[in-house]
């Protein structure tokens, strides 16, 4: 992403890199046919350094903090960027400290412990684990890469959007479809593509859609329901981990960019989200967890509901890999064939 160096607040010197960004835009043909619509691409975060889209986060996030000589970097995380800080923080030879609610994936946990960080594991809610997070900053004065405030992520983030222009030769497509907790991801991109669309380079800035979980919807329910302010959810509980933010701080701040993009806000069931999930797999060789297949659900429901023409160019993000969540899909493995040691035993599989 450093190749956008001019339009990122960092002195070159500062740069901490994995080389993450540049990542691929993939046409879906066979997933565009099941879903009766023309122009389908994916853009796959999932093969970012540490397997997610907080990368570009992180490496701006941990930049700033070499920049302004920062010793220890801290966060708040279900997981995912909790691994992604870990990461960049061994790079720059920073300590860093990540506070993760009970219930995130052990495999994140251990990636970040794997990269030296200390996991701190907080009781209560998500928005506890914030509360706590935040609490350290005040108290020892760690610098706080914490995804919803710290406005280094966004710079970071921004560089999805830069690449979707490039990718479509400064043409960008119709809509772009997230899958949105806190919304950094959803709100550094619309800095990108309103940044580009101020500079000239781009005529229009995508329509952005915005989409969440049944048990955790509380920016796609004030969108639904013509709320100016959100109710915060106290209890979230869904598949998709990453998206489980009660009270997204910025909020507010989505519900903006949707409109003024013209965009949508969806919400879609656990159920939908696993038929994403093996969907992209099947048709498109892609793999990825729940919290990233619900921007396909979305994009399915829309479609099904018509909200969404056939013809639209569309992009939809892939934010981060299945394989850090993979005990969330056992059930795949329900019709695994066992057969003995013997070559009469393979007739077996053709009668299965
Ligand atoms: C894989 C994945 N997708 C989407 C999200 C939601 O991103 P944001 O909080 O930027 O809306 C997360 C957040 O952790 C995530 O891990």
């Amino acid at each position: 992403m450093w190749r956008y160096f001019p339009f990122l607040p960092i002195r070159k010197k500062n740069i901490i890199s994995l080389k993450e960004g540049g990542t691929p835009i993939l046409t879906a043909p066979r997933l565009a046919e099941k879903l009766n619509i023309k122009h389908i691409w994916f853009k796959n975060e999932t093969s970012n350094p540490t397997g997610s889209f907080k990368d570009r986060g992180s490496s701006a996030l941990v930049s700033k903090a070499k920049e302004i000589k920062a010793k220890c970097v801290i966060i708040d995380s279900s997981g995912n960027a909790a691994a992604s800080l870990a990461a960049y923080a061994a790079k720059a030879g920073l300590k860093c400290y990540v506070f993760t609610p009970s219930y995130a994936s052990g495999s994140k946990l251990i990636q970040a412990a794997a990269y030296g960080a200390k996991v701190v594991k907080v009781q209560g809610t998500r928005k506890d684990v914030y509360d706590m997070a935040r609490l350290a900053h005040k108290k020892f004065g760690w610098f706080y890469c914490g995804f919803q405030s710290n406005p280094y992520a966004i710079q970071g983030l921004k560089t999805i959007a830069y690449e979707i222009c490039e990718q479509f030769n400064w043409m960008p497509p119709d809509l772009v479809i997230f899958p949105v907790g806190t919304g950094s991801s959803l709100l550094g991109s619309w800095k990108g593509f309103t940044e580009l669309k101020n500079i000239g380079i781009i005529k229009k800035v995508p329509s952005l859609v915005c989409v969440q979980p049944e048990g955790c919807a509380p920016i796609s329910n004030a969108f639904q329901k013509g709320l100016e302010e959100l109710v915060p959810i106290n209890k979230p509980e869904t598949i998709a981990e990453g998206l489980m933010i009660g009270y997204p701080i910025r909020g507010k701040q989505v519900l903006k960019a949707v409109k003024a993009t013209c965009g949508v806000c969806e919400i879609v069931s656990d159920d939908e989200i696993i038929d994403a999930v093996k969907l992209i797999g099947k048709l498109e060789g892609l793999f990825v967890e729940p919290s990233a297949a619900a921007s396909l659900a979305g994009l399915s429901k829309l479609i099904r509901n018509g909200v969404i023409g056939e013809d639209k160019k569309i992009v939809c993000m892939l934010t981060g890999t299945g394989l850090k969540t993979a005990d969330s899909y056992s059930e795949l493995l329900d019709d695994t064939l066992q057969i003995k040691n013997e070559p009469e035993e393979l007739d077996k599989i053709m009668k299965n």
